[in-house]
């Protein structure tokens, strides 16, 4: 089919959304997905396979959000789904110990051999807060240093933004957090030295962690310089506070394994999800023994969830985690990710950026250097994707529906898919004055 001549109807969509609005706050059950970001109702869908899905209204849509990051074989993979069925076919949950929480340990830790011991659990968010309850049980102390602009989950430590001092607590960035609790979590900039130096100078022995995504793609991708990772790394150990690095989006992301060793920095614990769970609600803490151990039953700081190892959606993760490990499937997206950034590149248009790293991509719509941190990021770029947004959803390519989300490719995307995507997004700003800015 091609999606060049059809006509997009979304009727199906506003009529569902309406319906869900009354029933569900904002009618969504994650904010984002609301695209109050990108304006207009979002699309219901209706089924998935590979790298495309279809809504409610039967639209097509190559999707290059694919739920945000785990699936990078793409949609409803057949291998992925047939390990699903076989598993739920023994148990949708036994709430005890089996075999496929010993495989999946087994996987991670072959993948990540810096480290010896693996807690599962259900998402990235309970892998953060176990991160950090483990890292102040761990020191005794109680303060974090998160980054401005780092997504870590919702809990309530995490959803904290800058003081207004320059090296104070964090102010809370969601109502309902206490303040108390956003005091004790320091907020600085990505790839500033200076500014984590002064937190350490104030704070160092209240520190017990430093979190922050060594690939940071939650406001953007802002792509940290090693020296800045290795800077945090040093001045942790220095001041003996631990480093965590979370690796919701990019564990298994661009390699079998972590960006920590792709970095060469290696932290003191690991938050895992996405990609683990292959579409499946998982999460992972991974760390070395010494520390691990502080976990309960065989330590005092508690961590604990009903589903946590669950059977089906372990079957899931570990079929993934099977096919990248066995397959090429890094060496295909790296040259697919290539592709597109040099179709892009092609068009000479000064004001069409793409960063990117391996399967991760976020389009930059200004000429300005590409940032690294969060104050840095263009309004007029992200002003600039919303415009084109609608456009290119009524051309059949489904982006992020929020200018500071980053795309993924998946090993099913096609070299045509990412051509007649390139051609779209071109095509788009070539209709607009976006082409003329030098
Ligand atoms: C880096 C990072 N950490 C934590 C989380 C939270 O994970 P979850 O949504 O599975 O709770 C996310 C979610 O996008 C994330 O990107």
């Amino acid at each position: 089919m091609s999606k060049f001549s059809t006509q997009y109807s979304f009727s199906g969509s506003i009529e569902r959304f309406a319906k869900a609005a009354s029933m569900i706050p904002g009618g969504v059950n994650s904010p984002v997905r609301a695209f109050k970001s990108v304006g207009g109702t979002p699309v219901f869908l209706s089924k998935a396979k590979g790298s495309r899905f279809w809504d409610v209204d039967g639209n097509e849509f190559v999707d290059f959000c694919q739920s945000w990051g785990p699936l990078i074989l793409g949609h409803a993979d057949e291998r992925v789904v047939e390990a699903v069925q076989t598993a739920a076919r023994s148990g949708l949950s036994f709430g005890a110990c089996h075999e496929g929480e010993i495989r999946m340990a087994e996987l991670i830790l072959s993948a990540m051999n810096d480290f010896d011991r693996v807690r599962l659990m259900s998402s990235g968010t309970e892998a953060v807060m176990t991160a950090l309850r483990l890292a102040r049980g761990a020191t005794g102390r109680d303060l974090i240093v998160k980054f401005q602009g780092g997504y870590h989950g919702h809990s309530d430590s995490m959803l904290v933004k800058a003081g207004s001092g320059l090296v104070t607590g964090g102010e809370a960035d969601s109502r309902g957090v206490p303040s108390e609790v956003a005091a004790q979590t320091i907020v600085t900039s990505f790839d500033d030295e200076e500014g984590v130096d002064a937190v350490f100078s104030r704070y160092g022995d209240r520190i017990a962690a430093v979190i922050i995504e060594p690939l940071p793609a939650n406001n953007g991708l802002l792509v940290q310089r090693q020296e800045f990772l290795q800077f945090l790394r040093d001045i942790t150990l220095k001041f003996g506070a631990l480093l965590i690095f979370d690796e919701v989006i990019s564990g298994f992301r661009l390699r079998f394994g972590g960006y920590y060793q792709i970095a060469g920095v290696i932290p003191d614990l690991v938050t895992l999800g996405k990609i683990i769970g292959g579409g499946m609600p998982v999460g992972a803490l991974v760390g070395r023994r010494d520390l691990m151990e502080n976990l309960a039953p065989q330590g005092g700081v508690y961590q604990a969830g009903t589903l946590s190892g669950n059977p089906v959606s372990l079957a899931a993760g570990i079929e993934t985690l099977r096919i990248l490990s066995e397959e090429t499937v890094y060496t295909r997206l790296e040259m697919n990710g290539q592709k597109f950034a040099s179709l892009l590149k092609g068009a000479n248009i000064p004001a069409l950026r793409l960063q990117r790293a391996g399967s991760i991509l976020w389009l930059y719509l200004d000429d300005c250097d590409l940032p690294r941190r969060t104050d840095m990021i263009s309004g007029l770029a992200m002003q600039r994707y919303k415009e084109i947004f609608r456009p290119v959803l009524e051309r059949g390519f489904y982006l992020p529906p929020s200018p500071y989300e980053v795309m993924f490719l998946s090993a099913s995307h096609s070299e045509l898919e990412l051509t007649e995507f390139a051609d779209v997004i071109i095509g788009q700003l070539q209709k607009t004055s976006i082409s003329q800015v030098q």
